[in-house]
C-alpha cells in the first residue's frame, strides 16, 4: 500500500502547476471546480500548503454573484474545446475580470471539503485559521444557489447543463436530447484525440450541449433568462446532495469559529427546506431510489444512476429508505461479478460500461458512497466499495474511470479516459489513510 500511496502522490505532484491542479494532462489542461476540491483532500493528507492554495486559487475566480465557474482557462490551450473563446462568460456583467472561465458551474464541494482538510489536518488551530480567511465565500456561493437557482422556492437547486452536473454523459440526459431541436454545428473537437471516441459522447450531443450554451449566451448568462429559456433544466440528486453536505459542513465549522450566528441560522434554513423538498419530489417509491427531476418538461427521469445513492452522504434518507437504496445498489450493482459502483443501472439498457458515464466506475462517486454507507452505519458495504477502489487502482493505474466488470479486468487494461487522473489519486490517498 506504500507504494500505491507513493505513485499517488507522484500523480498529485505532476499535475500541481504552481498554483492548481489540472484533472489530467492533455484531455484537461485547466482547473476545474470540483477536481480542485476533491484534489485538495488528497493534498491535505501530505502537502497542507498546496491543499490550501488549490482552494484559494479557485475561490479567486469567484464572481460578483457568489458564482464560481465549472472551468478556470489559467493558460491558453487548444488542446481542449470548447475553450474561452466559445464560453464568452464575459458576457456576464459580474464575471471574474482577473480569469477567463466557463459560465456554468459544477456540484459545490468546498463547503464539505474544507471540514475535510480540518478533519485531516494535524495542526487544526492553523488549518481553522485557513478556513476562516475563506468560509464567507463559501457560504456566499451557497446564498447564490438558493438566490439564482431555484425559481420555485423550493429549497431545490437546478442545473442547466448536463455539464454542471460532473456526470456529463450520463443516459439520464437522453431523453431531455429529445426534446431539444439543435442546430448542427461545424467545429472541431479535442477530446477524441486524446481518447477513443467509442468512449465518448456523439456529435449530435455535442451539438445539444453547444445549443444550450448559445442560449445562455444570447441572454449574457442570466440566470433569470436561463430558468425562463434553457431547454435543459435539472433538479439533480448528486448536485442537491453536495449542496446539502457542505451546508452542514459550513454548519459545522461555523460553529466551530463562533461568532457567525446569523450565517449558522440562514444555513440552517436553507438545510431544512432543501432536505424536506429533497425527500418529497426526488424520492421514487418504486424504484426504492433518489432519481432527477426535469424541471423544464414538469417530469421525473426515472433512471437509477450512481447519483441516484448520493442522499447518504448528506444524511438525506430516513433510515428505512436508506435501507432500500442499499437493497437496490446490492441487487443492481452488486452481483458478485460486478466491481461497485457502476455510474448507471447495470440491468438498464442504456448500461455502455466503456462510455464515460454511461456505466464505469468512477472514484469520485465511489468516495462519496463510501462515506454516505458509513454514515448509516453500513460498514461492511463501505468497505467492499473501499476495496473495490483500492483494487480496480491497483489493477490498472489512476484512470479517470473503470470498466464495473471483473472479468474485462483479467483481460489487460480495464481503466479508461485520462490517466494519471487526479481525483483517482486524491482520493485514494484519504481511503488509505480512513
Ligand atoms: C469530465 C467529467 C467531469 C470532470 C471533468 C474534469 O468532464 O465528466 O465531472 O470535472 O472531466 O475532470
Amino acid at each position: 500500500m506504500k507504494e500505491l500511496q507513493k505513485k499517488a502522490r507522484e500523480v498529485l505532484n505532476n499535475n500541481w502547476k504552481d498554483r492548481f491542479s489540472i484533472p489530467c494532462a492533455n484531455l484537461y489542461p485547466f482547473q476545474w471546480f470540483w477536481d480542485s476540491g476533491l484534489i485538495a483532500i488528497g493534498f491535505a493528507h501530505f502537502d497542507m500548503q498546496k491543499a490550501e492554495a488549490e482552494i484559494n486559487t479557485l475561490l479567486d475566480a469567484q464572481w460578483g454573484n457568489g458564482f464560481i465557474p465549472h472551468i478556470i482557462f489559467h493558460t491558453e490551450s487548444d488542446s481542449y474545446f470548447p475553450g474561452p473563446d466559445f464560453h464568452c462568460s464575459n458576457l456576464h456583467p459580474e464575471a471574474s475580470k482577473k480569469y477567463k472561465s466557463t459560465g456554468m458551474t459544477q456540484p459545490p464541494v468546498t463547503g464539505f471539503v474544507l471540514e475535510n482538510l480540518y478533519r485531516i489536518s494535524s495542526d487544526k488551530k492553523a488549518t481553522l485559521k485557513f478556513i476562516e480567511t475563506v468560509i464567507d465565500k463559501v457560504y456566499f456561493n451557497h446564498e447564490y444557489f438558493y438566490k439564482n437557482r431555484d425559481p420555485q422556492d423550493e429549497g431545490l437547486i437546478y442545473i442547466y447543463h448536463n455539464w454542471e452536473s460532473g456526470t456529463d454523459n450520463s443516459p439520464i440526459w437522453d431523453d431531455i436530447w429529445k426534446t431539444m431541436n439543435s442546430p448542427e454545428y461545424t467545429f472541431e473537437r479535442r477530446d477524441t484525440t486524446h481518447v477513443d471516441a467509442s468512449e465518448r459522447p456523439s456529435k449530435r450531443e455535442y451539438d445539444h450541449y453547444l445549443y444550450i450554451i448559445e442560449i445562455a449566451k444570447e441572454n449574457n448568462y442570466s440566470d433569470e433568462k436561463i430558468a425562463e429559456l434553457s431547454p435543459f433544466l435539472v433538479q439533480d440528486p448528486l448536485f442537491n446532495s453536495v449542496l446539502i453536505k457542505s451546508n452542514e459542513s459550513l454548519i459545522a465549522l461555523y460553529k466551530l469559529m463562533g461568532n457567525n450566528e446569523d450565517k449558522i441560522a440562514q444555513l440552517q434554513k436553507w438545510q431544512t427546506k432543501s432536505i424536506k423538498s429533497f425527500n418529497d419530489k426526488l424520492f421514487d417509491e418504486e424504484l426504492g431510489a433518489y432519481i432527477h427531476y426535469d424541471l423544464r418538461n414538469e417530469k421525473p427521469i426515472r433512471y437509477i444512476s450512481s447519483s441516484s445513492f448520493s442522499p447518504w452522504f448528506a444524511n438525506i434518507p430516513n433510515k428505512e429508505r436508506a435501507a432500500s437504496m442499499v437493497k437496490v445498489m446490492l441487487d443492481k450493482f452488486g452481483g458478485e461479478h460486478q466491481y461497485l459502483c457502476a455510474s448507471f443501472d447495470p440491468t438498464s439498457e442504456r448500461f455502455s460500461p466503456k462510455k464515460y458515464w454511461r456505466g464505469p466506475v468512477w472514484i469520485n462517486l465511489n468516495w462519496i458512497l463510501y462515506n454516505g454507507l458509513k454514515q448509516y452505519g453500513y460498514n461492511d458495504i463501505a468497505e467492499r466499495v473501499k476495496q473495490d477502489t483500492i483494487s480496480i487502482i491497483e489493477k490498472n493505474g489512476f484512470y479517470e474511470y473503470f470498466d464495473s466488470r471483473k472479468e474485462i479486468h483479467e483481460h489487460g487494461n480495464a481503466g479508461y479516459g485520462g490517466n494519471n487522473f487526479s481525483w483517482s489519486a486524491a482520493l485514494l490517498i484519504d481511503l488509505l489513510n480512513s
